[in-house]
Parts: structure tokens; C-alpha cells; sequence
């Protein structure tokens, strides 16, 4: 693999994402010869660490993620580290932080590449964008920034960050990253939808009935109701990972597979997204709230909610498209926290078409992304000794040698922005109307808590409010997965 020359800086460089996910997939870029001689990272966040500090949170980090660690590899890559105490709102610090990055530049002949990863709480990234900016911390190679969600709390405020950051980068240069972009079954809509005539030639409105998508969750909000109470699932969820996925699942072929093509097919998808009216929003979208259980919180006693919240902690709804392959095709979704398990899944509910045997049942193809990865499609055939019709599954799935080859997602997406690969990386054009999409709901959402509306309750470890049960079109549609 090519060595990428590049002094990398992380904004939030002592923080959760840092240790579970960015080290680790570092380590794993390290050892694989795309970062190795020529690149250094400095790390910042507020804390007083030391240079050694923080190089032994990172061995931390990688024996904590590895089974096996060639110590002297880690050794080394450690090296390549530094840590800078910063306050974003500093204009001092950005000077020192110039100073330091153009000092590692030359010393690890990192020919003038800069990445800049914002890792930290997301009501920083307009602060640090303008810093960049004003400070000039760009340099003379590429530079590059990777942000990290939420982008923004609305389309108004996306727009404002949009304007901060594009005042330094330009629009190929920004790495709007969604960790679902990475994950391999996520990347596997396409190829399974364009390889495969048997599922490309049903894939249009006059074959398939309905979609289905759910990211259901088993965990509660944990640590982050601080976080979490802002943003609520519709938010924390759907305006990100669901629409990508319902992206992929609905866009155009594209004419080929490079980034900027791959780009235009979804653009041209979202052109016509169908913003829903404040009335199909009440018929179609249901908001819910998890209640406590004997050992478990309610989300109004989580620490750092409002105790009147009206955030939701679930979220059932539709969205559909006047163009594409399924144009008008009804895509149903739903995610919450403290679900009955973790499970990321996508149903292509096909239309049930009548024939001599009666009792068939319709194809499905599912395609299961967490925990497991597989794509199966429900298929009738004879019963053995009676008459009738029985069902069965084909099923794709991977061998346990494949599936301990799959990278990490983000290990994924951090190689991308090293080669300059934006594919799996959300277009600034592409991010607006999904604000567009959200916004319509919380607005009408709004309206319903000033009319004294609640979200729905439900049990905690089932499948979300009964209310989601209800959101369908026609009296012949329902959830495929129970
Ligand atoms: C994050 C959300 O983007 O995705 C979290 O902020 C959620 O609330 C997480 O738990 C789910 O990701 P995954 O990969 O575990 O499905």
C-alpha cells in the first residue's frame, strides 16, 4: 500500500470516539503501510496530558481492540504521536498548533498534507472552522477535514457550519462522515442490487409492495442523555444512518462507480424526496419515550434529561421518493433505544402475486447489517409428504475467517480520506434535504407538544409503541420483523 505523507490533528483527541475507534484504526492503517514513516498525529483536547501520556492511552486503545499486537510495531507507531492541551476558543493556541504541525511536517517529511479530524462535542466544530480558517492552519499539500455527526441541529444551522468550513476546504476536501457508510452490508446494497438480475428486475414500483428499515437498539442512553435530550432519535438516527441507507436503496443505477457518479445518483434520487404534509405526518409518523422497568431507568429519569422531556427515544415513520426505480414506493422506518435487541435490518417486502397453489407466500429479501451480516430471500416450494406450499430461506452469509476479516467501519472511512475517496462520505447537497425531510417533522412535532402531545410510551426491551404498528398506507402492510 502506498505511504500517505500527512500530519493529522484531532479535535477531541482524549475523547471516547479517539480511543474506541480512531487509535485503534490507525494502528490498523499503520500496520497495513498506509501511514508509516511520514505522518505524525497531534492530539488536542483540554486536559494537561503529556506527549507520554497520551502515547500510552493509545497502546491502551490497540491492545483493548486487538487479540494479537506486535509490541514493537505499536512501539513505533506510538511515536508518531503528540499531544497539544488546546482550548478551541484560544486564538493562542491555534498559533502553537501551527507552529507544532509545520514542526512535525518537516521533521517527518510530511510534505505540507494536513487532516483535520473533529472529534468533540459538535457545538465546537463552527468554533474550530472559523479557527482554522482565521488562524491559516491549512498548508501547501491537500487539506483535508473529517466531521463528524450531527452536522448541524437543522437545515439552518447545517448551513451556517457548511459556511464556516467551506470558507477554508473545498466541498471534495470535507468528509462528512457516517460510520454507517462504512459498514460492509451497508456497502453491500449496491452490488447486491446491480449484480444480480434476478433482484435488480424486480427492484421498481410495480414489484416491490414496500420497504422496511429498522436500527433497533437494545441499550438506553447511557452516559449521553446530556447529548441525547437535544437530539432524539429522529435526529441522532434517521437524518443520518436511515436516510443514507434508504438512499442506497433507492437511488438510480449510477453510471459508473466513481465518487462524483455515485454522488449525482443519490442527488438525483433526493431531488425528489417527498416532504410530508403536516397531516400524513400525524398518520405516518410515530415518536416514542421507554419506560422504566424493575432494574431499569424510564427515559424521563435518566441523569441530564429534562424531566417533561418530549424527546423521543423511538421513532416509526415514511419516507418515499417521486423518482427513482421505486418511485412512490412506501419506505417505512423505525429506531429506538432500549429495544427487544440490536439488530440493523432491511426488508424488501415484495408484492404477492396470485397463482394456481393459493397460499403462496410473498418474496422478501432481507439483509440483515448488525450484529450478524447475511441477505436472505424468502422463497415457496413444495411440502414433502402433503399438499401445499412450504417456505423457505436462501440464504448469503460469510464464513467465520470472512467475517474476522471485515474492518471496522471507520477503519474503513479513516483509509478513505487518506486516498482521497469521498464515495461513502455524505455531499453537502445530499445532507439538505435530509434537514429538509427532519425539520417538517420537528415542526410538526412542535406544534403537537404545544397541544399538549406526548411522545407514546413503551416497554422497555420490546419492539417500540403499539402507535408503530399503525403508521402503514393500506390495512395489508405490516412490520416483517416482530
Ligand atoms: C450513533 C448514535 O451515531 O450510532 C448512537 O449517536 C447509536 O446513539 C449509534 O447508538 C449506533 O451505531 P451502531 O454502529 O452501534 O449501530
Amino acid at each position: 500500500m502506498k505511504n500517505i505523507p500527512v500530519v493529522m490533528i484531532i479535535f477531541g483527541g482524549s475523547g471516547d470516539l479517539a480511543h474506541r475507534k480512531l487509535y485503534p484504526a490507525l494502528f490498523n492503517l499503520y500496520e497495513q503501510g498506509l501511514i508509516r514513516d511520514n505522518f505524525a498525529v497531534i492530539a488536542t483536547a483540554r486536559r494537561p496530558w503529556t506527549h507520554e501520556y497520551l502515547r500510552g492511552q493509545i497502546a491502551d486503545a490497540v491492545h483493548e481492540t486487538h487479540t494479537e499486537v506486535n509490541e514493537n510495531d505499536l512501539a513505533d507507531f506510538t511515536q508518531h504521536f503528540y499531544y497539544q492541551s488546546h482550548d478551541v476558543t484560544n486564538v493562542g493556541h491555534y498559533e502553537t498548533l501551527k507552529e507544532l504541525a509545520q514542526e512535525l511536517d518537516d521533521r517527518y517529511s510530511a510534505q505540507g498534507n494536513r487532516i483535520f479530524y473533529l472529534a468533540m462535542a459538535p457545538r465546537f466544530f463552527g468554533t474550530i472552522a472559523t479557527h482554522l480558517n482565521d488562524q491559516h492552519l491549512t498548508s501547501s499539500g491537500f487539506n483535508r477535514i473529517v466531521v463528524e455527526k450531527p452536522f448541524g441541529h437543522e437545515l439552518a444551522s447545517a448551513e451556517k457550519l457548511n459556511q464556516q468550513i467551506t470558507a477554508s476546504f473545498a466541498e471534495d476536501d470535507i468528509f462528512r462522515i457516517d460510520h454507517y457508510l462504512g459498514k460492509e452490508m451497508v456497502q453491500n446494497i449496491l452490488p447486491m442490487r446491480f449484480t444480480n438480475p434476478l433482484i435488480k428486475n424486480v427492484w421498481n414500483n410495480s414489484e416491490i409492495k414496500n420497504i422496511q428499515v429498522t436500527l433497533a437498539e437494545r441499550l438506553g442512553v447511557e452516559a449521553r442523555g446530556g447529548y441525547y435530550d437535544t437530539s432524539g432519535a429522529l435526529r441522532d438516527m434517521v437524518q443520518n444512518h436511515i436516510f443514507q441507507i434508504v438512499t442506497l436503496l433507492a437511488m438510480p443505477e449510477p453510471k459508473d462507480l466513481n465518487a462524483s457518479s455515485i454522488h449525482e445518483a443519490k442527488q438525483e434520487l433526493l431531488a425528489g424526496l417527498i416532504i410530508p404534509s403536516e397531516a400524513e405526518i400525524a398518520q405516518h409518523f410515530v415518536r416514542g419515550q421507554y419506560l422504566g422497568s424493575d432494574t431499569t431507568f424510564g427515559y424521563l429519569q435518566e441523569a441530564n434529561v429534562a424531566e417533561d422531556s418530549a424527546t423521543e427515544t423511538f421513532v416509526a415513520g415514511e419516507m418515499k421518493f417521486k423518482n427513482g426505480p421505486i418511485a412512490n414506493v412506501p419506505i417505512y422506518f423505525r429506531t429506538g433505544k432500549e429495544l427487544k435487541e440490536k439488530k440493523t435490518r432491511i426488508d424488501i417486502v415484495l408484492k404477492h402475486r396470485s397463482n394456481p397453489y393459493g397460499q403462496a407466500h410473498s418474496n422478501n429479501i432481507t439483509l440483515i447489517v448488525d450484529p450478524n451480516m447475511e441477505i436472505y430471500i424468502t422463497i415457496n416450494g413444495k411440502k414433502i409428504s402433503q399438499t401445499g406450499i412450504r417456505r423457505e430461506n436462501l440464504d448469503y452469509n460469510f464464513s467465520k475467517d470472512e467475517l474476522a476479516e471485515v474492518p471496522d467501519g471507520y477503519e474503513r472511512l479513516l483509509h478513505d480520506v487518506f486516498v482521497n475517496d469521498s464515495t461513502n462520505f455524505t455531499h453537502w447537497s445530499e445532507l439538505q434535504a435530509y434537514w429538509k425531510f427532519i425539520d417538517a417533522i420537528e415542526s410538526a412535532w412542535q406544534k403537537a407538544d404545544q397541544a399538549g402531545q406526548k411522545p407514546a410510551q413503551y416497554l422497555p426491551y420490546r419492539m417500540g409503541p403499539k402507535e408503530a404498528d399503525q403508521i402503514f398506507e393500506r390495512p395489508t402492510e405490516h412490520w416483517i420483523y416482530e
